[in-house]
């Protein structure tokens, strides 16, 4: 095997398997281009503060250049002799420079570095986690615009409770998944702090300007206590919860749509474009991409748990044991992101709502009792007393297999005198929905000014 980095030190070489479970090379080969970047960055303060020559920081700009070249053109593969991204870059670039590569790494550690290029990563990924909600966001919001007067039942316990705009129920997902947008933004705030310059953790004894790397690499600010800088995780936990909420968000909407598309709802039909057969039984039609997004959630979580326990015990400064950070992250980020695409497609073309299903289910249970309630209230009626009659009169319906809607008006005015014809527009569907027009409500003028409120706000 090729020698190690740092094999002056030692009388022999590394065993083979170690060398195998030391490196993150197979892993961290992700964080390459942020590496390079990073470095650039590096070499230019280390050239701007005098440590070393305008020629010397030009040199090893090239290079590091060069090997973003070869790796982008496939032609970069370091192997596990390398350690890691780190090393592998800067072994390439004194191949490629001679002995100004060596000079890279003046007045920086792999700790400082291995935490700058793990906050721009994660940067860019935010940016394209945010990104694709707002897409998935506006997919919601068109199947709400063509969906307003569409009704479904709305659940609580999982028992018929009210029925509800269909416009309305897509309408709290994109209202979390809107947190889910902000959220990542406030933490993006905070991943966005240059730990470049910490060194290996007590700082530098040359005259670097951490100011200076961090302004060329875009971050907000600096760590301002070094041995903070190189071990601090907190940022890579926060996205692990913000990542973990809308998988929530995700696998919630999944469920739903799981229970739709079975036979005894029979809300929506998958169309073939998003669903699957089975390998036995003929008539089969799966949902495979909601049960897979349910089920993916649970590695976010997993992830999570995973980096907070890692963090726990760890004592000042850097450990090996963060390296084990990056594969959680990774996998986050690429299972978040192969979900959103997922459930946007899913959305945008993979339903079909089956509207008159849909419109026979509010039409043949009793989810329109707290309206009978609501109208005697409304006519002076305490409303306790008034939900104590309805009681009665669902008891009695009931057993006689009749729905609220079957009673004649002699049978309502024999339950109370405030009741008059009008009983039955009240209690239609439709009436029912429109009614509940407080805000936040279902009411269909309410849904209406909710989505144009929600538009604007996602396009700002
Ligand atoms: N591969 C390492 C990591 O991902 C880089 C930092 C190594 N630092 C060290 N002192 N061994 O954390």
């Amino acid at each position: 095997t090729k020698q190690q980095t740092w094999s002056q030190r030692f009388e022999s070489a590394l065993h083979p398997a170690i060398a195998r479970f030391n490196a993150s090379i197979s892993f961290d080969i992700e964080l390459i281009e942020y590496d390079i970047s990073g470095s650039i960055a590096h070499a230019k303060m280390l050239a701007k503060t005098g440590i070393i020559s305008p020629e010397e920081g030009e040199q090893l700009v090239e290079g590091l250049e060069r090997i973003r070249q070869e790796y982008r053109q496939g032609l970069f593969h370091p192997g596990v002799d390398a350690e890691d991204v780190h090393f592998a870059v800067e072994r390439r670039l004194t191949e490629l420079k001679g002995d100004v590569g060596k000079k890279l790494h003046t007045a920086r550690s792999r700790n400082d570095q291995v935490g700058t290029d793990t906050r721009l990563y994660l940067r860019d990924q935010i940016n394209q986690i945010r990104q694709q909600i707002r897409e998935f966001q506006g997919v919601l919001l068109d199947l709400a615009e063509t969906n307003v007067e569409t009704l479904i039942p709305g659940y609580t316990h999982l028992q018929r409770a009210q029925p509800v705009s269909l416009a309305h129920h897509l309408l709290a997902y994109f209202e979390m998944l809107d947190r889910d947008w902000e959220r990542l933004g406030e933490i993006y705030q905070r991943v966005n702090i240059s730990p470049l310059g910490s060194g290996a953790l007590a700082g530098t004894t040359f005259p670097i300007d951490r100011h200076y790397t961090a302004e060329l690499l875009n971050f907000g600010g600096v760590y301002a206590n070094s041995m903070d800088g190189v071990s601090d995780r907190d940022f890579a936990i926060e996205f692990l919860c913000a990542a973990s909420l809308i998988m929530v968000h995700l696998s919630r909407m999944s469920e739903e749509v799981i229970l739709w598309s079975s036979q005894e709802f029979g809300f929506v039909t998958l169309k073939d474009s998003c669903a699957t057969g089975s390998s036995i039984m003929p008539q089969k039609k799966n949902p495979d991409v909601p049960e897979l997004v349910r089920g993916k959630s649970g590695r976010v979580f997993g992830h999570l748990q995973a980096l907070l326990v890692l963090m726990k015990g760890l004592p000042l400064a850097y450990n090996k044991d963060l390296q084990d950070d990056k594969e959680a992250l990774f996998d986050s980020v690429k299972t978040v992101k192969a979900c959103l695409e997922a459930m946007t497609i899913l959305m945008r073309e993979g339903l079909e709502f089956r509207t008159q299903r849909l419109a026979a289910a509010v039409e043949e249970d009793f989810s329109n009792a707290t309206d009978v309630a609501d109208y005697l209230a409304a006519r002076g009626v305490p409303f306790r007393e008034a939900y104590n009659l309805v009681g009665k009169v669902v008891k009695t319906c009931i057993a006689a297999n009749k729905l609220l809607k079957d009673l004649t008006l002699e049978e309502w005015q024999e339950l109370h005198p405030a009741f008059a014809g009008d009983i039955y527009e009240a209690i239609a569907p439709k009436q029912v929905v429109a009614a509940r027009n407080s805000y936040g409500g279902t009411g269909f003028e309410q849904v209406r000014q909710a989505i144009q409120a929600a538009r604007s706000r996602s396009q700002s």
